[in-house]
């Protein structure tokens, strides 16, 4: 699939500007503060159907307007759609696919296949568990749309519980009862998981042997405290840990706690990688990300890489352009000089939220 054009209007520092794509590489150029990333922003709203950088819909609009609107036109399996979202003051958010208004955020999202890379992305290599988490989960909810439904009970169940246990009197045999709920969404969520990290393996040994000349062997393990339980074991466990769920106020074991560890050579990264290697393991994640998506969902996906290129050695920045040449990305940058002999380009400069050739 492709994007074939965008319309904002009074979206962040953009008045009313319109973007046709090209089905290749679109570098988007231009000086801090101009609205390179605020693009990529509007694309993942329309992909996702929400922002990665606010949960506050209404702080995209322009300061000086009470509403805004995206409109993209998309190919997609030959026939061409179009996706309008439109926000307004009061935080109503509305979006429109072919001219029908989407009732809930899971009909919508694996729509537009996107695969992100920023420099925060390098947080899942080295930073939280819950970073990691959102990087499998993210791929997961794009595969299937089951597995949104799922994750998004499932973490109802975990709020319901939360409140619950900060609550003078416990009533416990409502606990038991949402254990057990809980039991069959972990079961079907650690399984979910644990085969699509296998795909993202299966795909990123071959992509760094290739990045790193075969000197360095990926290896990735999903660390879950449910992966050979049954859906009783599980319960089981949880209706166990009850009493320290009580003692801490707050759900102790949970799918909320799983984890990925990235290894290369044997040693874990986010402890024994240098700048470079975990720069490296990233770079192969996100290109492993790619492909799975690609081969599951039988669509390419659509790259949005902001500002990564000066994150990037000469060595991999070639890579990266030759592995994407066949595909469509957007890209933005403060400098294009990485760009030479690379063709189906388009270039436009980003000047204060208008935008030129
Ligand atoms: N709701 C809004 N209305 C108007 N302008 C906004 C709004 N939200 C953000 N901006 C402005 O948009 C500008 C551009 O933001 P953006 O993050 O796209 O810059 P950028 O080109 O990616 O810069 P950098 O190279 O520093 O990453 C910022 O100066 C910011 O103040
Ligand atoms: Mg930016």
């Amino acid at each position: 699939m492709y994007l074939k054009n965008l319309k904002l209007k009074n979206f962040r520092n953009y008045k009313d500007e319109n973007i046709d794509f090209v089905n290749g590489i679109n570098l988007f150029v231009g000086n801090n503060a101009q609205g390179k990333t605020n693009i990529i922003e509007a694309i993942y709203l329309c992909a996702i159907g929400k922002s990665y950088r606010t949960i506050k819909d209404m702080e995209v609009i322009n300061f000086n307007s009470n509403v805004c609107n995206l409109d993209i036109n998309y190919l997609k399996e030959d026939s061409e759609s179009n996706i309008k979202i439109n926000i307004n003051d009061l935080n109503k958010k509305e979006i429109i696919k072919n001219d029908i208004k989407i009732k809930k955020l899971s009909d919508h999202i694996g729509e537009i296949l996107i695969v992100t890379f920023s420099p925060d992305s390098l947080d899942i290599v080295k930073g939280s568990p819950s970073k990691r988490r959102s990087f499998v989960d993210m791929i997961c909810c794009q595969l299937s749309k089951s597995y949104l439904i799922l994750h998004q009970e499932y973490m109802k169940c975990l709020k319901l519980k939360n409140a619950l246990l900060k609550k003078d009197v416990i009533d416990k045999e409502y606990m038991y009862i949402l254990n057990e709920k809980m039991s069959d969404y972990i079961v079907k969520i650690v399984d979910f998981r644990r085969k699509t990290i296998d795909k993202i393996l299966n795909k990123a040994i071959d992509i760094e042997k290739k990045l790193t000349d075969n000197l360095e062997n990926i290896n990735i393990k999903y660390i879950s405290d449910f992966l050979d339980k049954d859906r009783e074991e599980v319960k089981k466990y949880l209706n166990e840990h009850l009493y320290i769920d009580i003692l801490r106020k707050s759900s102790v074991k949970g799918i909320q706690r799983d984890d990925i560890e990235i290894y290369i050579n044997d040693l874990d990264v986010s402890k024994y990688g240098s700048q470079g290697q975990k720069r490296t393991a990233l770079l192969t994640l996100k290109l492993a990300n790619f492909e799975v998506l690609k081969e599951e969902m039988e669509e390419t996906p659509i790259l949005l890489l902001d500002d990564i290129m000066s994150e990037l050695d000469s060595d991999r920045i070639n890579f990266l352009l030759k592995y994407i040449e066949k595909y469509q990305s957007i890209i933005t940058t403060t400098d294009a000089s990485f760009v030479n002999n690379v063709d189906n380009i388009q270039i436009l400069k980003v000047l204060n939220g208008t935008l030129e050739k």
